[in-house]
């Protein structure tokens, strides 16, 4: 599996003249219809995969997230979940029966899924929801009432990564040789170089020479996406990250990028390519500010540790835990853990926003 794209990259490398753009490498290995990490059939996910994300340690994310919007939902005709990206099915099966608990079961249930064989495994995770749950090959053109998710979406969006060489923005991208894949800057071009000077004054500085880090230039046209998907509600981002001056802090001198193969972290992008996953941070400020020029209100941002134990807190059942589910919390809430690296970016059109349980931290943005 991991050959034969590696030789259709190759075959596109060739093609492009001997090298590719870091993020054109990117999608290749992990959305190549059959062949990408994302499309193709390894378990990815949980225990048995690379890594874990937050709906595979306990259905704690979706009962707070139900809890939050279900009076949102509630007060609309129509109402409808849009989940992008949504991996093996878990998120929405936990949010089904979250919502179902709270008496919200008139809401549809739509996913956006561009894999193919991830599709598959959320139509057997979730066919006892029946014709609530449907699919989608694109945003719906009719504007929906309700609510966006994307849980780990946005850090799998391809990223430009780049070198600052004498004051200038130089892509980084990959070339072939000896059969092998590897590292080679480009020539500069302008749609890097001008989105590398607005961070720069931004930052209210010039980034170092030989700076390494990425940016990723198709965020703004993913997130007026969304925007254009919403008539009224709100979109819910949850992801890895930081704001844009850690993401970009003089002393992070290599970006974000990060592989990862059965549980080990590596940096290595061509390392079996299309069977490990390959993601970068969220700059949430560049989610904010793309937000609020697509006509989104910033409503609230906060740490998944800060979201989840005030959720917890507010629950009127009071929950007990078995020791795993209670070592599994822990994952999610600690600082050292997922608790901190994870974030919550609430963004709202025309309503009253639900508050975001946690502290709120959008003056960091
Ligand atoms: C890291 S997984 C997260 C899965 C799931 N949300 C979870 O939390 O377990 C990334 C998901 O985003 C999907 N994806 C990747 N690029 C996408 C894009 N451009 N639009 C929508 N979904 C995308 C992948 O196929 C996969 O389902």
């Amino acid at each position: 599996m991991s050959r034969t794209l590696s030789a259709r990259i190759r075959e596109r490398i060739a093609l492009a003249g001997g090298w590719v753009r870091f993020d054109r490498y990117m999608e290749f290995v992990l959305n190549e219809p059959g062949l990408g990490y994302y499309s193709a059939g390894s378990a990815k996910f949980g225990a048995e995969g690379d890594f874990v994300t937050a709906p595979e340690l306990g259905s704690f994310l979706a009962r707070a997230i139900a809890t939050q919007f279900s009076g949102m939902l509630g007060s609309f005709a129509n109402p409808a979940i849009v989940e992008v990206g949504a991996g093996n099915g878990t998120l929405a099966a936990q949010l089904l029966d979250a919502l179902a608990e709270l008496g919200s079961e008139a809401v549809r249930y739509l996913i956006l899924e561009p894999s193919a064989e991830l599709r598959d495994r959320q139509r057997a995770e979730l066919r006892r929801f029946g014709s609530r749950v449907r699919w989608l090959d694109r945003l719906p053109e009719q504007p929906i009432e309700g609510l966006i998710l994307a849980n780990e979406v946005v850090d799998a969006l391809p990223v430009v990564r780049f070198v600052k060489r004498g004051g200038a923005t130089v892509p980084l991208g990959v070339r072939c040789r000896a059969g092998r894949f590897e590292w080679a800057e480009g020539r500069e071009d302008a749609d890097l170089s001008e989105a590398v000077t607005s961070l720069e004054s931004m930052l209210g500085e010039r980034l170092p020479d030989g700076y390494r880090s990425e940016v990723r230039l198709v965020l703004r046209g993913w997130i007026n996406g969304l925007a254009a998907a919403l008539a009224r509600g709100a979109v819910l981002l949850v992801d890895y990250g930081g704001v844009r001056r850690e993401y970009y802090h003089r002393e992070r001198r290599d970006g974000t990028l990060i592989c990862h193969y059965r549980h080990r972290a590596h940096d290595d992008p061509f390392f079996l390519p299309g069977l490990q996953d390959l993601s970068a941070w969220v700059d949430f400020s560049a989610c904010a500010d793309a937000a609020r020029d697509a006509g989104l209100a910033v409503a609230g941002f906060t740490t998944q540790g800060l979201y989840l134990v005030e959720s917890a807190a507010d629950a009127t059942e009071p929950v007990s835990l078995d020791p795993r589910t209670a070592s599994a919390f822990r994952t999610l809430v600690l600082p050292g853990e997922m608790g901190e690296r994870f974030k919550l970016l609430l963004l709202t059109k025309a309503i009253v926003p639900p508050r975001l349980p946690g502290r709120d931290l959008r003056s960091r943005l």
